[in-house]
């Protein structure tokens, strides 16, 4: 139930329905696109980027807030941890416990790796758990992993590590049947065959979901499978330092108790970065639809070892986030919104962009929408426009809705708004890494040997864009290529003296360089917390 300062809008998007259900709105050509993207995108906000002056990636520009990570001090000095009495030793150590970290983990131990997660929160608090939409996977017959490779590199804007992508898509339909087999409920129909629809820059429809909570789905049905193994899972706990050992290799965390503050070391053949995203850095201010633990603490763990990134500068933004209520500001609202059906209009119940054009483009159209045209509505707390859902069962039938998108009915009928009857707003929202850290296509990063990355913090999958869906699939994917290939690395390895040197070569880098700082790293968690002073206001 809306205020009265939204009715006059309300009623214009009511009474265009019917035409706009009709109006097919053109796509953008490719220079429309562009041009839209540089001036609206944030990406291309000149000013919110700082260029790196220490590490791999000296002279690359990231955003502000992640150099600042990057170039911080470690949480510890080199010669603070006894790293001869180590805690725990084993073969494969994962750091984090979503659906990367989880499905190496499955894989490791089936390679019969003596594997450990650490995570500091618990496993599950990811953003795995946070996907709604789907997975993509062609595995229909109108469909290939080739159709697959071209959306989604075109859809990158070409920039994609061929070899990462290439693997993403030929391995997608043997992921779907393996989650199948381990349990996830995926839609189906009657005869069993699975439910797909579009994404955003799909040409087919290839994305399977568990109605709009797919990711909870399989992240719990990936959770039971590590319980069931009986792998370790150290909770509470983060990983504040990799160790290497005398030879450069990944030997290893330094692992901080998020309870007590102690510190302990884990000693490992092989290790796996799965640590997740970073839309908990907020950059440049906006809200996120990521997990309370987002803060890319992954890149900066391989970054002072000695890991490259790729594209660190790209973050995806969310077309859609919930820009009303406050209360969910920034929620995620998923693409299969616009998947069943529902268009994007302004203030004055005009449809301005084709609802699934590719997310970087939908969200520059928005922003520029909200901003130089002013067609934004006001929400009292900012600007957004309306995302028309009762379009969705005027095209799909009544009970399309609960039946295809119920946690999306459920969170705007917390705040009293029937969305089956009532249209949404939405402003772009900061959702996806597309940048990190770069591996080969067996999962090891390209500078630190025995470093393998998984998940959300691997950089160059997807290029400089991601269509919705492929997240899902490279935790997967990625995740489950990770774990083989360390448990098999970990067979050969032989671990030598294990040193933090690194610690001691990269403040010396940083003070060589002339960088006065208090910043330290990870992040580890979001600081919320206001200042005595703004309390006081
Ligand atoms: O819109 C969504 O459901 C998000 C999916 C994704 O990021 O892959």
């Amino acid at each position: 139930m809306y205020a009265e300062q939204f009715q006059k809008s309300l009623k214009a998007v009511e009474e265009a329905r019917e035409a706009n259900i009709a109006y097919e709105p053109a796509r953008m050509t490719a220079k429309e696109k562009e041009d839209l993207l540089a001036a609206y995108h944030p990406d291309y906000k000149q000013d919110e980027f700082e260029v790196l002056q220490i590490g791999p990636n000296k002279g690359d520009k990231v955003p502000k807030e992640l150099a600042e990570m990057l170039q911080a001090h470690s949480r510890i000095t080199s010669g603070e941890v006894d790293l001869t009495n180590p805690t725990y030793d084993v073969d494969v150590l994962i750091i984090g416990g979503g659906g990367a970290g989880t499905s190496a983990a499955i894989e490791a131990h089936e390679a019969g790796a003596n594997v450990m997660i650490v995570t500091k929160l618990r496993m599950g608090d990811a953003n795995t758990m946070m996907a709604e939409g789907g997975i993509q996977a062609a595995d229909k017959p109108n469909d290939s992993p080739a159709i697959h490779y071209i959306d989604a590199f075109g859809g990158g804007h070409y920039a994609a590590k061929p070899e990462l992508l290439y693997k993403l898509v030929n391995d997608a339909p043997e992921a779907i049947q393996w989650l199948n087999k381990l349990g996830v409920e995926f839609d189906k129909m009657p005869d069993g065959t699975m439910v797909t629809t579009h994404g955003g820059g799909t040409s087919r429809k290839r994305m399977h979901a568990c109605k709009d909570y797919s990711g909870a789905e399989i992240m719990r049905t990936l959770r039971d499978e590590v319980l069931n193994r009986q792998i370790p899972v150290v909770d509470f706990t983060s990983a504040i330092e990799l160790i290497l050992d005398e030879n450069g290799k990944a030997a290893g965390a330094v692992l901080l108790n998020m309870e007590t503050g102690d510190l302990m070391v884990a000693k490992a053949k092989t290790v796996i970065i799965a640590t997740g995203g970073a839309g908990r850095m907020h950059y440049q201010g906006f809200p996120t639809s990521n997990h309370y633990g987002a803060t890319a603490d992954g890149l900066v763990l391989g970054y002072r070892a000695g890991a490259k990134l790729l594209y660190a500068e790209t973050l995806q933004y969310h077309p859609t986030g919930a820009a009303f209520p406050e209360q969910i500001f920034g929620a995620l609202v998923t693409e299969k919104v616009r998947s069943l059906g529902a268009k994007l209009v302004n203030r004055e119940g005009k449809v301005f962009m084709h609802p699934l054009e590719t997310r970087d483009v939908s969200a520059a159209s928005i922003i520029r929408e909200c901003t130089t045209r002013e067609n934004g509505v006001d929400t009292g707390a900012g600007l957004g426009v309306w995302l028309d859902t009762p379009m969705i069962e005027k095209i799909g039938g009544e009970g399309t809705i609960e039946k295809r998108i119920p946690a999306m009915m459920r969170m705007f009928g917390k705040y009293g708004i029937d969305i089956r009857k009532e249209p949404i707003l939405v402003y772009p929202t900061l959702h996806y890494q597309n940048g990190g850290l770069d591996i080969a296509q067996n999962g090891m990063t390209t500078q630190v040997e025995n470093l393998y990355v998984a998940g959300e913090a691997v950089g160059g999958i997807h290029g400089r864009n991601r269509l919705m869906g492929n997240s899902l699939l490279d935790i997967i994917v990625f995740g489950r290529n990770a774990g083989q290939n360390a448990a098999a690395k970990a067979k050969e390895t032989t671990v030598g003296a294990l040193t933090l040197s690194h610690i001691d070569a990269f403040d010396k880098e940083r003070a060589e360089a002339g960088i006065e700082t208090d910043a330290i790293s990870p992040k580890l968690l979001p600081d919320y917390r206001r200042s005595v002073t703004e309390l006081d206001k």
